[in-house]
């Protein structure tokens, strides 16, 4: 029957402490195949950032920042004393852009550093300040490049492209130094910018929380995609082995693209809703963790839930069995309206919804019976499907409103989970947390676990580090959860990167 439906999707999206554990198992043997070898989907690829900022580090740089909602230019003044000032311009990149020709991308990004150029003339003037290390060409400026993407780094300040993610396929760019793509559109443009550093926003994340915080072992991005950089002792990366970092050993920062975990589903609990959305996908068979958890994807598995409840046989389940054509499109449904929903239902205080059970049909029966405040909470919910799907307001029943909202915090709460399944494996990975059952002591045992992280979708959706939190007790257990800050890298990508300019020209 109809409530079997229900029960049934709930089922195949909920995740059992036992399934976070062996998840978490899992992600540790395959960081362990990144770490040994290249050419693993899961990189584990070395960020060649040995050192970790401590907050006295100075100077004036520009940071270009790719591969999240918005490209960003800006100017990053670090004050030495854990303080910073940046000035940043937003650009948005058309679709076009992302799927071009890899030259015409490159060449707007030049456009973009030489319009903040213009646009924000260095707050200080004199040539020193505006480029401490720039001799013999004082008018250089330097600039570090955040690149949100899988990038095989063979220094600080070059790497080869693997791979696009988060719908960019821009042509003729895969196997080619970024760096250069990037330094040859400058030239191309007689700019006198110089990019002398690249790093992951996840990497950018761990720098400035380090920074700002005065420590940080994990720099994690929960946004349009999701991924982690963490501390590794240089001696375990093992495909490092005849690099001369190796010999110099040490610590260094690993960029673990983990939105690669487990492409082959064989641990992952995919459901036939995450399979469409793959298949339709521009890159099906990979991301496939990224796809459970990243806004680029949350709407999209809710989407497909919401039309096979509206596509419900022999009696549609949703909407009267009419489809608005948000609904009706590819990416129709953008996770910033699910968290609206969640927002509305729960109120401006976010006081928390006490679980998330299947809605029961029988309740909405007669739906003058329900209790006034879930009532007044369904009416805002549907208030947001009005505007967001433009529906007429009579054609969303509160039933429809208590659907939609069970199920935008169903796939929220296993992406939520599954993002502590990440985090956890880092913890154990580094030592400072036991694989449950696997006996001994962790090795590191600071008062404080710093992480740091940024993104949409940890900085916004209602209780997502609530969320993680309970699966990190899981699978660590509290007394590591306790001692674990989760702490917002501001202007991560920024700040980063340029700090991980400065470590570039000190090396020049
Ligand atoms: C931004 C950073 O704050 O967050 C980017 O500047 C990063 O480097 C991004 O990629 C991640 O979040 P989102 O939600 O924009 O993908
Ligand atoms: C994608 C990219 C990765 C990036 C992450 C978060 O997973 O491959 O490099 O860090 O998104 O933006």
């Amino acid at each position: 029957d109809a409530q079997r439906v229900f029960d049934d999707i709930d089922r195949q999206f909920t995740l059992g402490p036992d399934t976070l554990v062996e998840l978490t198992g899992a992600f540790l043997d395959e960081f362990k195949v990144g770490l040994d070898n290249y050419n693993h989907p899961m990189a584990m690829i070395p960020s060649f950032v040995t050192g970790v900022p401590d907050g006295t580090e100075t100077g004036t740089f520009l940071a270009l920042d790719l591969g999240g909602t918005n490209m960003r230019v800006c100017e990053v003044v670090l004050h030495g004393d854990t303080t910073f000032s940046l000035r940043q311009q937003k650009y948005k990149v058309s679709d076009a852009l992302k799927t071009g020709e890899a030259t015409v991308l490159f060449d707007y990004l030049a456009d973009s550093v030489d319009a903040f150029l213009t646009s924000h003339p260095p707050a200080d003037t004199t040539a020193e300040h505006r480029n401490p290390f720039a001799a013999p060409d004082p008018d250089v400026v330097h600039l570090g490049l955040t690149f949100s993407f899988p990038v095989e780094q063979t220094a600080l300040g070059s790497g080869k492209i693997l791979t696009w993610t988060k719908g960019f396929s821009a042509k003729h760019a895969i196997g080619n130094d970024v760096v250069k793509l990037l330094q040859d559109a400058f030239d191309r443009k007689h700019m006198h910018v110089k990019c002398v550093a690249l790093v992951n926003d996840t990497v950018g994340a761990l720098l400035s929380r380090a920074y700002t915080a005065g420590g940080c072992m994990l720099g994690a991005i929960f946004g349009t995609g999701t991924n982690g950089a963490y501390v590794e002792d240089v001696a375990n990366i093992r495909k490092l082995a005849n690099d001369p970092a190796a010999a110099r050993g040490g610590s260094m920062v690993v960029n673990t693209e983990w939105g690669a975990f487990n492409n082959s589903r064989s641990h992952l609990p995919s459901t036939p809703f995450d399979n469409a959305l793959d298949r339709q996908s521009i890159n099906p068979r990979f991301q496939a963790f990224e796809k459970m958890i990243s806004g680029m994807y949350l709407g999209e598995i809710t989407r497909n839930v919401l039309l096979s409840l509206v596509d419900a046989a022999p009696k549609s389940l949703l909407f009267g069995g009419k489809t608005a054509t948000a609904l009706n499109s590819q990416w129709g449904f953008d996770t910033s309206v699910m968290s609206a929903v969640e927002e509305a239902w729960e109120g401006k205080d976010l006081a928390g919804a006490a679980g998330n059970p299947a809605p029961q049909l029988s309740e909405f029966e007669n739906p003058e019976k329900l209790n006034a405040a879930v009532k007044s909470r369904l009416e805002r919910v549907r208030a947001v499907l009005v505007k967001e799907l433009a529906y007429k307001d009579d054609e969303i029943s509160l039933r429809d409103a208590a659907i939609v909202r069970w199920a935008c915090s169903m796939v929220a709460r296993r992406a939520a989970l599954l993002s502590g399944v990440a985090v956890a494996t880092v913890l154990i990975q580094t030592g400072r947390a036991v694989f449950p059952g696997k006996g001994g002591k962790p090795t590191k045992n600071e008062p404080k676990i710093g992480v740091g992280v940024d993104g949409s979708l940890i900085q916004f959706y209602p209780h997502f580090e609530e969320t993680l939190r309970e699966s990190l007790r899981h699978v660590v257990g509290a007394q590591v959860e306790k001692r674990v800050e989760i702490g917002m890298a501001k202007d991560g990508s920024g700040v980063g990167a340029a700090l991980c300019a400065l470590q570039a020209i000190k090396q020049l």
